[in-house]
């Protein structure tokens, strides 16, 4: 275990966990621990043996109340706009163009910066208490970290206007009825649910998802053609060592063991 001041980082072998440790707070994102995030998250990234990380929330109240409200509360233009500029760059996007699937395990509020670093991850489970909503405007600003964009893709524009300009969070339930998270759990079995997605991930070819993500994220980047994108990964799908592994080892009907090269 790797410690941080306000993040638990764990790994399993093939799966790293990344704990948000501030309970105290709710979890909120203040400066230092997004930057141990990003440090957190680049030793997921660097260490080859982990094929998957899951992003969750210390305490059984909060995934993450947001971004920290007494951080930014005497900004002005230039400030705000840098904070979201640092948060959408060092933070979100890195997650959202992540090399391994990053699972949020959503166990309780998500909320503003919360939700925001959950929709930037690529798959959600939330527990049965979970509720989530982006409330920035009820403290008089719009999501910054990317939450505009990436809700309105998620739930579609109707529902995504009506959650950010009401600042109403949702349930858990409605979240699974409207696609924002891929399921919802009893809280005890979260972590668990998680884990077992984690792992069977970590079977497949760590190389063919990490094209995957890239083209799936392509069809969602203004200037680039997601079918096009495809076509490229999956012709260098072909030159990798993980390609002649699995197709091996099912023409010899063994499990692959793959070296995600
Ligand atoms: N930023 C900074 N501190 C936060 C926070 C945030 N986003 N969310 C919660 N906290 C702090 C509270 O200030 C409180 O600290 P204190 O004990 O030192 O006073 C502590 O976390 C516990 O929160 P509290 O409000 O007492 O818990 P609650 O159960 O009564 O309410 C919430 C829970 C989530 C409804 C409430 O904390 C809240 O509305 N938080 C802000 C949510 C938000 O607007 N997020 C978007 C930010 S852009």
């Amino acid at each position: 275990m790797k410690t941080f001041l306000n993040i638990l980082y764990t790994s399993n072998g093939s799966t790293a966990t990344i704990t948000i440790n501030r309970p105290e707070k709710l979890n909120a994102l203040n400066r230092e621990t997004l930057k141990e995030l990003q440090s957190a998250l680049t030793l997921a990234q660097n260490d080859g043996d982990i094929r998957a990380v899951i992003l969750t929330g210390s305490g059984d109240k909060a995934f993450v109340a947001g971004a920290d409200i007494s951080e930014f509360a005497n900004f002005d233009a230039h400030h705000g706009s840098e904070l979201a500029q640092k948060g959408q760059d060092e933070v979100m996007n890195f997650i959202e163009n992540f090399n391994k699937p990053v699972i949020a395990a959503i166990n309780g509020y998500a909320l503003g910066g919360g939700l925001e670093l959950a929709m930037a991850a690529h798959i959600r489970i939330a527990s049965e208490n979970a509720k989530m909503g982006l409330p920035e405007v009820s403290l008089g600003v719009i999501p910054g970290y990317g939450g505009t964009q990436r809700l309105a893709q998620l739930v579609g524009k109707g529902h995504a206007l009506e959650m950010i300009c009401s600042a109403v969070p949702i349930s858990a339930d409605k979240a699974l009825r409207l696609g924002l998270v891929n399921e919802v759990v009893a809280q005890e079995n979260l972590l668990e649910t998680a884990e077992k997605l984690a792992q069977k991930i970590s079977g497949n070819s760590p190389v063919a998802i990490k094209y995957a993500i890239q083209a799936i994220n392509a069809g969602f980047e203004i200037d680039k053609n997601g079918f096009q994108e495809e076509i490229r990964l999956f012709g260098a799908c072909f030159e990798t060592a993980d390609f002649k592994e699995g197709t091996s080892a099912f023409l010899e009907k063994r499990k692959a063991q793959f070296q995600g090269k």
